[in-house]
């Protein structure tokens, strides 16, 4: 039986840490600080920064969210973010995507400090990933490093093969895994064969964005898979390509109308030695890591 990566549990102790971190903090008078603005009313938007801001309370750090108006222009963010950027009890800075069409995103993040990054999506903190200084890495691929790490998976020496070269995930989540001394692949759209080069992958990292995309054949037996995809699908055909005779899941599906499926095909996942399930593999890592990110952001201003 492959052995499932817990997402949930190992979150759940990197927040206790972070915990613990904010406490000595707190007894030398500092309390980090996050801001996290949510721009206009994107209903999932709204929910993954509540998320984040109930756990920062949850962990003693310091939040304030900021709700410009879908009409706000690129200037007025700009001023807003100058603004944060110069705040001494802010030390990380979450501009939640994405933005209304009309205001200039990459502008934004470039404005972001990078010692206030927390997100880790600023130029300066890829070059500093890069060249192997501290750096604030980007939450979501620092999360899967975390899992490997602490499920005990060995990673240097390994071959790790990453589907997906995003500047969120895929990019980043290479980097780190090279970092760690593994042998990486990167493959993206135009990759020729895939399956031929996932096949090699004693650590495979699928960072895709489409439901089910690798298939069992595409897996070495014995692999440990990790899926990064968040896809909501809703109809009954797709499900029963992914989860036919699955009677958990399909209470579910019947109960809300859709479900979530990762990059990774579920039957992919026997084949496995480990794997992340979805939900509750990578998704949980990734405000932990923001938490996480949010004190270093605190320490690193501080030179501590
Ligand atoms: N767990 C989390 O918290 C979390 C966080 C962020 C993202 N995600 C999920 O992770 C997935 C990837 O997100 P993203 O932001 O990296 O997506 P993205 O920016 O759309 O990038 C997708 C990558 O997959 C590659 N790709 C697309 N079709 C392919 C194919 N047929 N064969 C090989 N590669 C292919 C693309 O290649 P090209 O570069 O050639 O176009 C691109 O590099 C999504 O499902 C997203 O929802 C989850």
């Amino acid at each position: 039986m492959p052995k499932v990566l817990d997402g949930v549990a190992i979150a759940a102790a990197i927040k206790l840490e972070v915990a613990e971190e904010v406490r000595k903090l707190a007894a030398g008078g500092i309390r980090p600080g996050l801001a996290a603005v949510l721009v206009g009313h994107v209903p999932a938007s709204e929910i993954y920064v509540r998320s984040k801001v109930k756990t920062c309370a949850e962990l003693g750090i310091f939040s304030e969210m900021i709700t410009p108006p879908e009409s706000v222009t690129t200037e007025e963010m700009l001023a807003l973010v100058a603004d944060l950027n110069a705040r001494e009890d802010i030390d990380g800075i979450l501009l939640q995507l994405p933005l209304p069409a009309h205001v200039d995103a990459k502008l934004l993040l470039d404005s972001v400090s990078p010692d206030k990054d927390v997100d880790g999506f600023h130029p300066v903190n890829a070059g500093r990933l890069q060249a192997g200084r501290p750096a604030l890495a980007p939450c979501t691929p620092a999360g899967v490093i975390e899992i490997l790490k602490r499920s005990g998976i060995p990673i240097s020496g390994q071959n790790a093969v990453v589907v997906g070269r995003s500047d969120i995930v895929g990019k980043p989540a290479a980097m780190l895994l090279l970092h760690e001394n593994a042998t990486i692949t990167i493959c993206h759209s135009k990759t020729r064969d895939l399956g031929s080069i996932t096949r090699q992958a004693d650590i495979l990292v699928a960072a895709i964005g489409r439901p089910g995309y690798i298939t069992p054949e595409m897996v070495k037996p014995g692999a440990t898979v990790i899926d990064v995809g968040i896809n909501r699908i809703t109809d009954p055909v797709e499900f029963e390509k992914f989860f036919a005779g699955d009677g958990k899941r399909a209470d579910t599906f019947s109960k809300r109308g859709s479900t979530i499926v990762g990059d990774v095909h579920p039957k992919a996942f026997d084949v496995a030695g480990a794997y992340t399930p979805v939900p509750g593999g990578v998704g949980p890592l990734t405000i932990a890591m923001l938490m996480s990110n949010t004190v270093r952001a605190a320490r690193m201003r501080r030179g501590l």
